[in-house]
C-alpha cells in the first residue's frame, strides 16, 4: 500500500491560522509583531524564500521589514544593521537569510542577534538551550518537520530515528529534537559508511542532504515515516532528496516536495515570531 502523505499545505494552514488569532490578541493590546529580515546579495533561492517570509507575516497580519544589502557589504555593516534591529521595539524577530556570501562571518553575524529575537534559533545560546532541553527558540525546519512527524501519532519512544546531514540548520537541531522524543537518534553525512545500513534500520528517516532522488527505495524500512528536507532545482522544476515515487510504495508516510517541510518552516518562522512578539509584550 502507497505511503500517506503528511501534507504540508494543509498542517501549515492550521497553524497560520492559530498564529493570526495571537498577532489578533496582540495588536487588540497595541502590539504587531514584526519581522526583519536581511538579506545579502541576490541569490535567487535566497530572494524567493524571503519573499514568502514576508507575504506569510503579511498574510497572518504581522508586520514584515526586509533589509537588502549589497552582496559586497562588509562585516561590520552588516552588524550595525542587525544591532539597530536590537534597539528597535518595533522588531520582535530578526532573521539573517543564509547563505551569506563567502567573505562575511556567518556565526560572528548571529551571535550579534539578540537572542530574545532570534526568531530562527540559530544563536548559540538558543542552540545551547535546545542541547540542554531547557526553554529557547526551536530552529523552523526541524521543528515543521518534527510537528509533522507527531501528527502521524504514531509512538516515537524507543523508535530509530535516522538524520542525514548534520548541518547546524537542519541535521544537528533534528537530532536534539527526536533525542528529545525518546528515539535512538543516528546522524548519518558525507562520511558516514555504509548509509543504506543505518537508513534501513529507521523507522523515522530525516534527509536533509541537497541532492536529488539521493534517498532510493532500497534504503527505506517498510512501513517508515520520511520527511524529506531537501529543496533541489532540476530543469526548473522543484524536488526533494528523496525518490518520491519509488520510496512511496515503500514507506508508511512521507512528506512531498513542493508542499511539505517547507511550508512548515515558514509556518513555524511564523509562531516564533507570535512567540517573541508575546514575550516581549509579556515584559513590556
Ligand atoms: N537558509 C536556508 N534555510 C534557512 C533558514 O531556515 N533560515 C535562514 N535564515 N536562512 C536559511
Amino acid at each position: 500500500m502507497a505511503a500517506q502523505i503528511l501534507d504540508g499545505k494543509t498542517m501549515s494552514e492550521e497553524i497560520r491560522r492559530e498564529v493570526a488569532e495571537r498577532a489578533a490578541a496582540l495588536k487588540e493590546r497595541g502590539v504587531t509583531p514584526g519581522l526583519a529580515v536581511i538579506l545579502v546579495g541576490n541569490d535567487p533561492a535566497s530572494e524567493i524564500y524571503v519573499r514568502n517570509k514576508g507575504k506569510g507575516c503579511e498574510e497572518t497580519g504581522m508586520l514584515s521589514r526586509t533589509i537588502r544589502m549589497d552582496a559586497s557589504a562588509s562585516q561590520d555593516e552588516l552588524e550595525n544593521e542587525i544591532e539597530k534591529l536590537n534597539r528597535d521595539d518595533a522588531i520582535h524577530g530578526i532573521l539573517v537569510q543564509l547563505p551569506l556570501p563567502a567573505h562575511l562571518d556567518e556565526q560572528a553575524a548571529l551571535a550579534k542577534i539578540l537572542p530574545e529575537k532570534d526568531v530562527d534559533g540559530f544563536h548559540m545560546i538558543n542552540a545551547g538551550r535546545l542541547m540542554t532541553g531547557t526553554e529557547g527558540v526551536v530552529p523552523c525546519t526541524p521543528k515543521g518537520a518534527l510537528y509533522m512527524i507527531r501528527s502521524t501519532g504514531i509512538d516515537l519512544n524507543g523508535r530509530e530515528a535516522v538524520v542525514i546531514g548534520r548541518s547546524n540548520i537542519v541535521g544537528k537541531p533534528m537530532a536534539m529534537l527526536l533525542l528529545q522524543q525518546n528515539c535512538t537518534v543516528t546522524v548519518c553525512h558525507s562520511r558516514t559508511k555504509d548509509l543504506a545500513s543505518h537508513t534501513r534500520r529507521a523507522d523515522i528517516l530525516v534527509a536533509a542532504v541537497g541532492k536529488p532522488g539521493f534517498v532510493t527505495a532500497d534504503m527505506v524500512k517498510p512501513g517508515a515515516v520520511v520527511i524529506d528536507v531537501g529543496i533541489n532545482r532540476v530543469d526548473g522544476k522543484v524536488c526533494g532528496d528523496v525518490d518520491f515515487q519509488a520510496v512511496r510504495e515503500v514507506a508508511g508516510w512521507i512528506t512531498p516536495v513542493p508542499g511539505g517541510v517547507g511550508k512548515m518552516t515558514i509556518a513555524m518562522l511564523l509562531m516564533n515570531t507570535v512567540d517573541a512578539a508575546e514575550r516581549a509584550a509579556g515584559r513590556a
